[in-house]
């Protein structure tokens, strides 16, 4: 092999050192956008009060995030454990708002707009029928749905209400993931088939191992409420702080982890529906712990025009958060908050390997056919088609931040939002498949006619 000079390898050779020589990847500083909520100062009568039920982690990383959004006030908390109600407080820089264990005692209150829902999973559906019934709008924490019955219920009670919806997985507010479906939209990938995505770790944190606060019993919190609907138990406070471990309150891997990566991926793909099929493998290797979820989780997806791959893994964290788009004439790749667009092929290449079984007569005909068929440019011509570009937010960039913003716009303007009650329900129902296809060991197929997950 190697006897005509424009061998692949050739070319790679030629490309490799024309690229070394003048063609330095670009990386470029994502310009942060106005923040959506209000660019300007707000008048008093314009301003959005809101109240949050769950002031755990994500409630108060929430709370935060809204202190840079001009024109938004939280007036009121509602939590289970009373020791979060001081967590709230001080995520709001000491402000002294209303504090409660029942959140029906703030639902009413005639001064607030809307709410963000931060509860785990299995009460989602209820606060977010109630919040609508209340005629607030709602920001209700991913994956939206701990069940398809329930996301269908939610959706009927968002539209049902005309409430505006946001559901909680920030990426798609990131100015990040706006940039990669400009590239998608532009076509430069050309025809994607294969996108692959994974979110790995390797902590006890990133594994839900979370500590028990020492002040964590029953006086400080409503178990039984906290269990809602599911089977009563006796007081656990290893189910209370990691939930995610459990299939009556949450959804494990995919509930948690795989909801982000599908919404980037529906997000920037433009995509709003559940996949067709699912298929997954995995297992529970470290974490033998009593959770009812695996520690690494594998699912591929059919979707009409593409396949997706997913995979989470508690056991090592090398990878992190990544996301490859790989297209016949370009990848791209996101790795933690790097995006990064590279060109490539269709090459226009004389055939090397199989034409190494033909007489050399016919393979020098050849070879000077395509030859004659393909004039090499002059070499002041050529264009570098190995160009990379990258691109990152600014130091500090909040995507929480600007997601939140989003949606207190729309309560302000009631302009949609791109992550409504539809775009959660369907990426909620890919968790939904993901979890169906490991347990039962089967593919996993969506029914849209009858509205249901099947076996198949
Ligand atoms: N968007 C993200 O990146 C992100 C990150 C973490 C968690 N989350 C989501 O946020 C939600 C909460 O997760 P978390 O880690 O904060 O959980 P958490 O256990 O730390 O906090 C949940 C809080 O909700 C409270 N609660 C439960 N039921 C309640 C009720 N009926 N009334 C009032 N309070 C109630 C509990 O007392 C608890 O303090 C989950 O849906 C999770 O998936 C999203």
């Amino acid at each position: 092999m190697g006897k005509n000079p424009l061998t692949r390898r050739n070319f790679i050779k030629i490309g490799a050192g024309a690229a070394a020589l003048g063609a330095a990847a670009k990386a470029t500083i994502l310009e942060p956008r106005t923040l959506w909520a209000s660019p300007r100062p707000v008048a008093p009568s314009d301003m959005i009060r809101f109240g949050i039920i769950g002031t755990g982690v994500e409630g108060c990383s929430l709370l935060s995030a809204t202190q840079p959004i001009s024109g938004v006030e939280c007036v009121a908390a509602a939590d289970l454990y009373d020791s979060r109600h001081i967590a709230a407080r001080e995520a709001l820089r000491g402000k002294q708002i209303e504090t409660t264990r029942d959140y029906r005692r703030i639902l009413d209150r005639k001064d607030i707009d809307a709410f963000i829902v931060a509860t785990p999973d299995h009460w989602h559906r209820q606060l977010v029928a109630e919040v609508c019934a209340a005629g607030k709008d709602v920001y209700c924490e991913k994956p939206m749905s701990h069940s398809v019955a329930d996301g269908l219920a939610m959706v009927d009670a968002v539209q049902k209400n005309q409430r505006m919806c946001t559901v909680g997985s920030q990426r798609v507010s990131s100015i990040l993931y706006h940039k990669a479906k400009e590239i998608w939209d532009s076509g430069r990938l050309g025809t994607v088939t294969t996108i692959e995505a994974a979110w790995d770790r390797n902590t006890d944190s990133g594994a839900w191992v979370y500590p028990i606060p020492p002040d964590a019993n029953e006086q400080t919190i409503d178990w039984k409420t906290w269990l809602g609907s599911k089977p009563q138990r006796p007081f656990d406070a290893v189910r209370f702080f990691r939930w995610r471990c459990y299939k009556d309150y949450g959804a494990g891997l995919a509930g948690d982890l795989f909801v982000h990566l599908l919404s980037g991926i529906h997000h920037i793909t433009g995509t709003n529906r559940p996949p067709d099929r699912a298929l997954s493998s995995g297992g529970l290797y470290h974490y033998k712990d009593g959770r009812e979820f695996p520690d690494l989780l594998w699912t591929i997806y059919d979707y009409p025009q593409f396949q997706v791959v997913l995979r989470c893994n508690h056991n090592n964290n090398d990878v992190g958060e990544f996301f490859g788009f790989y297209g016949k004439t370009g990848t791209m790749l996101i790795q933690g908050s790097t995006l990064h667009f590279r060109p490539q092929g269709p090459y226009a290449l004389p055939e090397d390997y199989s034409v190494f079984g033909w007489p050399k007569k016919l393979r020098d005909a050849y070879y000077a056919d395509w030859a004659e068929k393909h004039p090499k440019p002059e070499p002041t011509k050529w264009t570098l088609s190995s160009d990379e570009e990258i691109y990152r937010p600014p130091r500090g960039y909040s995507d929480m931040t600007d997601h939140l913003a989003n949606f207190f716009n729309s309560v302000r303007t009631r302009k949609p939002v791109v992550e409504n009650e539809l775009f959660g329900h369907n990426t909620s129902i890919g968790c939904h498949m993901s979890n169906e296809a490991y347990f039962s060991r089967k593919p996993a197929a969506w029914d849209a006619a009858t509205m249901q997950i099947k076996s198949v």
